[in-house]
């Protein structure tokens, strides 16, 4: 039982016992007592004050006394304000709940069983003809984020990926390197996979771009330009031979694919996101067409005198929306409705959550009501998990092409800064060079992933490196420094032969209020882990790690850990940053963020 569980059974009894009053758990109010005032947990008193006949200070009197008479064990002392009771816990259940925390490795998570609800998770999700950008590095974070925080709150998570790898976009690239490209290979020149098609893609338009301006020169009207260059004629020539199977198309894509795949995959792996089943759209799209067809047949949805099928969303308050071509081909929603055709399939869902940028909110609006219609259980309630827009400050880190930052380039960047600021920081202290270089990695990441993640999800944002990296202040490298400076007075106690029992016995030492508030946000964490889960919101950890972390060097700006000279207290003290640590790591470790043992 927690205190505040043992306080509210506590109360229960006495106004029963007093005033005859059977107080339903919920009218038991309890609130963090104020700094100006002595105590840890005040009751607020008002509720009983009718049944009791009595001023609310008179009230709080009572119920004070009664619980140190009979929750003894709880409550050490007690002291008015107005109708407000403010409790002294004792040390003991303190210590109980610091118990609790050391006791379990994987304190704060719910466990995940068999019965557990099945959710599965979309991120990434990029199209293969360019590198991952700064918007994706927020998608992945989010994404993976989102796993592990609704893993722990006892779900099981399928973490799911759609690769778009076929379309107009693809044939782009592959034309491009077909005109220009000599052979290259990622290989050849050095550049992984996916910068290379990205390069392609570029100078398709770059090229396409000329041929639209000399058009619109010789007189012919600029909408007309764009469709009528011999280049993106080209490239839809190409789009309906692999549409058709033609074989030499669908080598070249297969070639050109794997080196993007192969590029993505370090992508990912310096993230630190990974996923239980990719899709890919080229095995999806079919299957979309057919379940189109099929709610045609259904009455669900009509064709039109040009052949389109639609879908008519105007009873829903939407509009018309298109689902086949006059020619058949299909649209970006059609290989949705596929891909989620395959995953129902593949898994029993119960929830789908798609990590997506929210100018696609009008998009999954639709593909809710469609799937929903097309009789998926889950459609209805599908979550449009939508973000906003993250940049950098203006002229910062602006790739090749001088518009996107390049995923890549940023995560380099950022180990880079985290490198010279160590050098910078530890002159004297050596560090060998390989741990070095491992420190800098979690901390520039670290940085990265906290900054990016702190911000509410829905907001756009600016990411700000050199504040990201700042050792002072609501930062991962904050957090990592506090959690190493832990992990050092652990290794001297080690050093010195203390053993930290695994559970303390309980001592009389009449905690601090800057001990005890540390226990209690320790044992807050639960409850952020179950927040954060109900609300989709990384944020919310970030949040609680910032605070317990805050909560620590205060503790530590007031009391010696290692020097303290009486015994019971220094191994209370030790147990006590022992668990904050763990927690710390536990927290963190939610948004993929490692811990360095030293810094
Ligand atoms: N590949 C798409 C893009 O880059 C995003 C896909 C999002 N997921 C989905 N199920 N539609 O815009």
């Amino acid at each position: 039982m927690t205190i505040e569980e043992k306080l509210i059974e506590g109360v229960q009894a006495a106004v029963k016992s007093l005033y005859g009053f059977e107080a339903p758990a919920q009218q038991v109010q309890l609130q963090k007592t104020r700094d100006e005032f002595e105590g840890h947990l005040t009751v607020v008193v008002f509720p009983f004050v009718k049944a009791a006949r009595k001023s609310p200070e008179m009230v709080g009197e009572e119920i004070g006394k009664y619980l140190v008479e009979n929750a003894g064990d709880v409550v050490a002392k007690y002291n008015v304000v107005k109708g407000f009771l403010n409790l002294v816990i004792s040390d003991a259940p303190w210590i109980d709940l610091l118990n609790q925390v050391n006791a379990d490795p994987q304190f704060g998570f719910q466990p995940v069983t068999d019965k557990s609800p099945l959710v599965m998770i979309e991120y990434s999700s990029p199209n293969t003809n360019k590198p991952l950008h700064l918007g994706h590095v927020r998608n992945n974070l989010l994404g993976s984020a989102l796993a592990r925080i609704v893993e722990a709150n006892g779900n099981k998570v399928v973490k799911t990926n759609i690769v778009n790898d076929r379309g107009i976009h693809i044939c782009k690239s592959m034309l491009a390197w077909l005109k220009w490209g000599n052979g290259e290979t990622p290989e050849s020149s050095g550049k992984k996979g996916d910068h290379l098609i990205g390069d392609y893609y570029v100078a398709f338009d770059k090229h396409y771009r000329e041929e639209v301006k000399q058009l619109v020169a010789q007189g012919m009207d600029e909408e007309t330009a764009k469709q009528e260059a011999p280049l993106i004629k080209e490239a839809h020539e190409m789009l309906v031979k692999w549409e058709r199977n033609d074989s030499e198309v669908r080598a070249l894509w297969r070639k050109m694919n794997e080196w993007v795949y192969a590029g993505f995959d370090e992508t990912y792996k310096m993230m630190g996101v990974s996923f239980d089943k990719i899709y890919y759209e080229s095995d999806t799209y079919l299957e979309g067409k057919e379940k189109v067809i099929e709610g045609l047949q259904k009455g669900l949805f009509y064709r039109r005198d040009d052949g389109s099928v639609w879908a008519d969303l105007t009873g829903e308050g939407l509009d018309e929306k298109l689902l086949l071509r006059s020619d058949g081909t299909s649209v970006y929603m059609t290989q949705d409705i596929g891909t989620a055709k395959l995953r129902f399939q593949d898994f029993p869902i119960d929830k789908m959550i798609y990590v997506v940028g929210n100018e696609q909110n009008y998009h999954f609006q639709v593909l809710s009501i469609l799937l929903d219609k097309l009789g998926f259980k889950w459609g209805k309630d599908l979550v449009h998990f939508s973000y906003g827009m993250v940049e950098l400050p203006n002229g910062k880190m602006k790739s090749r092409e001088g518009t996107v930052v390049d995923a890549d380039d940023l995560m380099a960047a950022m180990i880079a800064d985290a490198y010279e600021a160590s050098k910078e920081r530890v002159k004297q202290t050596e560090m060998p060079e390989e741990e070095a270089r491992e420190v800098a990695r979690k901390v520039g990441l670290g940085a990265l992933k906290y900054f990016i993640l702190k911000v509410d999800a829905r907001k756009n944002m600016l990411f700000n490196p050199e504040e990201s990296i700042d050792f002072n202040g609501n930062t991962g490298p904050f957090i990592q420094y506090t959690y190493a400076r832990i992990a050092s007075i652990l290794r001297k106690a080690k050093d010195q032969g203390v053993v930290i029992p695994a559970q303390l016995s309980t001592v009389n030492c009449q905690l601090s209020t800057k001990e005890t508030e540390l226990i209690q946000k320790l044992n807050q964490f639960p409850v952020a882990v179950r927040q954060a889960g109900t609300d989709y919101s990384p944020s919310g950890i970030c949040n609680y790690c910032y605070e317990l972390t805050k909560a620590f060097n205060q503790f530590y700006h007031d009391f010696t850990i290692l020097g303290e000279t009486d015994e019971t207290l220094k191994l209370f003290r030790l147990s006590l940053a022992q668990a904050v640590a763990k927690v710390i790591s536990l927290g963190m470790g939610l948004l993929g963020i490692e811990m360095p043992e030293r810094m």
